[in-house]
C-alpha cells in the first residue's frame, strides 16, 4: 500500500471505530463530507496544477478529530492538527509535506478574519471544503445539529456568517466562487425568512 492509500484506509478505519464521543452526525460527515472535501481537492488540484496527493491528505484529515469529538467542543481544530500530523508521520510523510499539509494547509483553511493558507495545496483546500458546503445539504444537517442547542435566530445568525466566509474567504478561485453562487444566494435567501 502507498503512502495516500495507507492514510485513506486509516481514516476510514477511525471513522468505522465509531467512538462514543463522536458527534452524532459524524458518520454522516465522513460519507457526505470528508470524501466529497478529498475529491473536490483531487480535482481542484489537477485543474489548478498543485500536488493531486496531498491536497487529498490535507482534505482527508482537514476535519479528523469529528471521529472522537463533537464540533463545538473547545480544541476540536488543534486535536485535528494533531492527529493529521501523526497519521502522515505513520504513513512515511517528509517533515516538510508534513508543515504543508498540517501547518499550513489544515490549520489555516477555515479562512477566519485575514487568515488565509500560503500554500496553493491549502488555498484548494479551503476552496474543496466550501463547495462541499454550499453544494450539497451541509447546512440542512448542520442546522438539525446545531439548532438542538441554540435559538433559530442564533442559528440563522450563525449559518449567514458562516456561507460568508465560505463564498468569500475560502473559494480563492473565481471560477469557482460563480459556480458556487446560486447555492450561496439560495442557502442566504432560506435562512433570512
Ligand atoms: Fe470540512
Amino acid at each position: 500500500m502507498n503512502k495516500l492509500e495507507l492514510v485513506r484506509t486509516k481514516v476510514q478505519e477511525l471513522y468505522h471505530s465509531k467512538n462514543p464521543h463522536r458527534d452524532e452526525w459524524s458518520d454522516w460527515l465522513y460519507k457526505n463530507h470528508v470524501l466529497l472535501v478529498a475529491k473536490n481537492a483531487h480535482e481542484l488540484a489537477e485543474k489548478y496544477g498543485a500536488s493531486e496527493e496531498l491536497c487529498e491528505i490535507a482534505a482527508l484529515l482537514h476535519d479528523i478529530a469529528d471521529i472522537e469529538m463533537a464540533r463545538a467542543i473547545a480544541g476540536h481544530e488543534e486535536r485535528s492538527l494533531a492527529i493529521a500530523k501523526e497519521l502522515m508521520l505513520e504513513a512515511g510523510y517528509t517533515d516538510g509535506e508534513i508543515a504543508l499539509v498540517v501547518d499550513d494547509a489544515i490549520r489555516y483553511h477555515s479562512c477566519h478574519g485575514e487568515e488565509r493558507p500560503k500554500s496553493k495545496e491549502g488555498l484548494i483546500l479551503a476552496t474543496a471544503d466550501s463547495l462541499a458546503h454550499l453544494q450539497t445539504d451541509f447546512y440542512i444537517y448542520a442546522a438539525w445539529s446545531f439548532g438542538k442547542t441554540i435559538s433559530l435566530d442564533e442559528l440563522k445568525n450563525w449559518v449567514l456568517k458562516k456561507i460568508e466566509r465560505d463564498l468569500n474567504n475560502k473559494i480563492s478561485f473565481e471560477d469557482e466562487r460563480e459556480a458556487a453562487r446560486p447555492d450561496y444566494e439560495m442557502i442566504k435567501e432560506l435562512f433570512s425568512r
